[in-house]
């Protein structure tokens, strides 16, 4: 069985070709960058539509499939920004058309937790999923992932792009950020922010912008930051493990290409005597392969929609979509 799937909910347009085991036959991705600031959606849009055609033929090359037999087209239908998701979907909706395949709709947040989860081999982990506009402790049961625990305000992704920004920077600051921090080790003092199985960013980015501003080191603030922000996602991570009797843990989402944080949690998790995972980076970021496979898994459990009950869900949350294709008495 193989599926072709499309993401387009933020920032990267995403063509990806996948078979039965996560085979990825082939993969073409496009991160749109603005020439300044923050993405704006419409632009964003625009340089998906410009894309996807192209991108779309780059994957199915790649991979020698022919169109028609794929068994399905599969597309991110929500969380994300309007206009991207709108223009994903478009192209998926009229793909699906003309080569007369089933589509299916994925959510983007149970995408990157499923990739990460069939790549890691572990089945019975706690899922951290970190990227641009998500933080949540997940774990599956009863037919759904629950989100066990999350940012009470911005993930933490966006948090460091819109500090990074603020500090002169470019999009993406993650990696930027990431960069800086290497060799630092002043650590300066923010706020830590865990409420429970919760954390909060933007205590800290207002602290950190202060400490700008009173003329500390760029380099210091980033490590101060990420030595704070990823010591927050570890405790709670480790609060999941602690309270569910569980060892292990998967990372996902864009902000798990960080070192630092896979670090921080592989020592957390092995200390526990546990074994923690996070997948090689094109798959961590948002790519078109995490919605192949999620939709393959979907087609498998009988999931399809009909093109006029495909309308976008930019609000859609992990926890509002059931994963048919997971064993409901299992966890
Ligand atoms: P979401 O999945 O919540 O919709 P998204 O789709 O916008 O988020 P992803 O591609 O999953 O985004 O993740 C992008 C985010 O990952 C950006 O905020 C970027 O700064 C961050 N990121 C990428 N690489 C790194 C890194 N090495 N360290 C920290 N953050 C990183
Ligand atoms: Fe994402």
């Amino acid at each position: 069985m193989v599926v072709l799937g499309i993401e387009s909910t933020a920032h990267t347009a995403s063509v990806g070709v996948v078979g039965d085991g996560a085979e990825i036959l082939g993969l073409s991705s496009d991160m749109y960058h603005p020439p300044s600031g923050g993405i704006h959606p419409r632009e964003a849009a625009n340089h998906h539509v410009d894309l996807l055609p192209g991108l779309v033929e780059a994957a199915l090359e790649q991979s020698g499939v022919n169109p028609r037999s794929l068994e399905a087209v599969a597309f991110a239908q929500g969380p994300g920004l309007g206009p991207c998701l709108r223009a994903g979907a478009t192209v998926a909706r009229v793909l699906a058309l003309s080569w007369d395949r089933p589509l299916v709709a994925v959510n983007h947040c149970v995408a990157h937790v499923e990739i990460a989860r069939v790549l890691s081999g572990l089945d019975d982990a706690i899922l951290l999923y970190a990227s641009g506009g998500n933080t949540q402790v997940i774990s599956y049961g009863a037919g759904r992932y629950r989100v066990l625990g999350e940012t009470l305000d911005v993930g933490i992704g966006n948090f460091l792009d819109k500090l990074w920004i603020a500090l002169g920077g470019t999009f993406p600051g993650g990696p930027a950020i990431e960069a800086a921090a290497r060799d630092r080790t002043n650590l300066l003092p923010l706020p830590y922010s865990v409420h429970g199985m919760d954390v909060a960013f933007s205590g800290i980015l207002t602290a950190a912008l202060e400490l700008a501003r009173r003329g500390a080191d760029r380099a210091d603030i980033a490590y101060s930051v990420e030595t704070t922000a990823y010591a927050m996602l570890t405790e709670v991570t480790e609060r999941a493990l602690a309270h569910l009797g569980r060892q292990d843990v998967v990372l996902g989402g864009g902000v798990a290409c960080n070192e630092r944080l896979r670090a921080m949690v592989r020592t957390m998790v092995e200390a526990r005597g546990g074994r923690s995972f996070a997948p090689p980076k094109r798959l961590c970021v948002d790519n078109g392969a995490m919605i192949a496979w999620t939709g393959l898994l979907g087609v498998r459990a009988g999931m399809r929609v009909d093109v006029e009950r495909s309308a976008v869900r930019p609000r859609q949350r992990t926890d509002l979509v059931d994963v048919p294709w997971r064993d409901p008495s299992g966890r």
